[in-house]
């Protein structure tokens, strides 16, 4: 198959950031999907109806004229989290979701969860309304050794969660252990995951590859190859609880080569061709449509996207980096290589 036309895809976890970042970064992602899981974790984060409304604009402002591209805003989940605004964003269709980040787990989560228990009023609230739950699913203890964290955190916060709240609509998010994937592939229709295109093509020697490469640094931290292998299994399965979600994470050039830099891979400009590779080279193209672009819409509730995207096997280089003002760029994941997929054409679904 060297031409693949799918339903556009969506990207079910991203981060846009705000300012200047925004407007570098938004257009590459709405030239491939139609909508985007916005994160919240900015700094202050989005808790707020009134926030999320706000940065919502802000996003819109920055998508190239000709472009369709709908961003679904998120909550951030505090210990003071109000249940009632929650569901009032949520049943006025401006947050399509909340994020739980367990306090110190990543990149802006200072403010996050300090203990499951503080949630549960709203965990209460949300399964009723059936308000999706997106979890960072690492354990902030420091005994546990940092490759551990996901699959510890399934034994101590997963399985009691579910337990608690087995109708709560849970999202799995950035999946990277074969501890993860089994677990998912057990649960019923109320747990999914999305997992990352990085990693779907490294594992952690490539954060280590002739020295320490910080542009492969993200959280969850890459893993061995085996769980490499279990997660390219999963979404090129073609079942219905895994699907895509980037975690496409900019952070500018010197906060990531320094001393101590930031967590994040910047995926955005080349994913869906990326993906499309993987798919590839398992032999599973015709699961591509279902991963991308059919699977999250029926987790979310959402019809799938109305036009189409058209991918081609048809070699590109991915740019080195995005310029930002003042001299500064992100340097993007595979910047300066060739790969094999390229995005050939968009059209809409023509009318039966
Ligand atoms: O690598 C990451 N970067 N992981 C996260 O969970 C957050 C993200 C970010 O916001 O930079
Ligand atoms: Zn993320």
């Amino acid at each position: 198959m060297d031409q693949l036309t799918l339903r556009k895809p969506d990207d079910w976890h991203l981060h846009l950031r705000d300012g200047a970042m925004l407007d570098a970064v938004v257009p590459w992602t709405a030239r491939q999907f139609g909508r985007a899981i916005v994160m919240p974790n900015l700094l202050p984060p989005v808790t707020t109806v009134a926030q999320a409304l706000a940065y919502k604009a802000r996003i819109l402002a920055a998508v190239p004229g000709g472009l369709e591209f709908t961003p679904l805003m998120t909550a951030y989940l505090t210990d003071g989290t109000d249940a009632d605004e929650l569901a009032r964003g949520f049943e006025d269709g401006v947050f399509a979701a909340v994020k739980l980040y367990p306090a110190g787990a990543t990149t802006n989560s200072a403010s996050g969860l300090t203990d499951i228990s503080k949630a549960t009023a709203v965990l209460e609230r949300m399964q009723k309304i059936g308000m999706p739950l997106l979890v960072h699913g690492e354990v902030t203890d420091p005994a546990v050794d940092i490759f551990d964290r996901e699959a510890v955190f399934i034994e101590r916060v997963m399985i009691p969660l579910r337990k608690d709240f087995p109708e709560l609509k849970v999202v799995f998010e950035h999946v990277t252990t074969r501890q993860a994937v089994d677990y998912v592939s057990a649960a019923d229709a109320h747990t999914a995951a999305t997992i990352t295109v990085h990693h779907l093509m490294i594992n952690r020697n490539a954060i280590f590859q002739g020295g320490i490469r910080p542009h492969m640094y993200c959280l969850p931290i890459a893993k061995r190859e085996e769980h490499r292998q279990a997660l390219r299994q999963a979404a090129t399965s073609g079942k219905p609880n895994f699907f895509l979600g980037t975690d496409s994470a900019p952070h500018p050039r010197h906060t990531k080569e320094t001393g101590c830099g930031c967590a994040g891979l910047f995926t955005a400009v080349a994913a869906i061709e990326l993906y499309a590779q993987v798919f590839d080279e398992e032999g599973a193209l015709a699961n591509l449509e279902a991963f991308a672009s059919l699977n999250g819409p029926a987790f979310y509730g959402l019809a799938p996207n109305s036009q189409t995207l058209t991918l081609a096997r048809m070699a590109q280089t991915v740019p080195a980096h995005v310029d930002l003002p003042g001299g500064e760029a992100i340097v993007n994941f595979k910047g300066g290589e060739q790969i094999p997929w390229s995005i050939s054409g968009a059209a809409a679904v023509p009318a039966d």
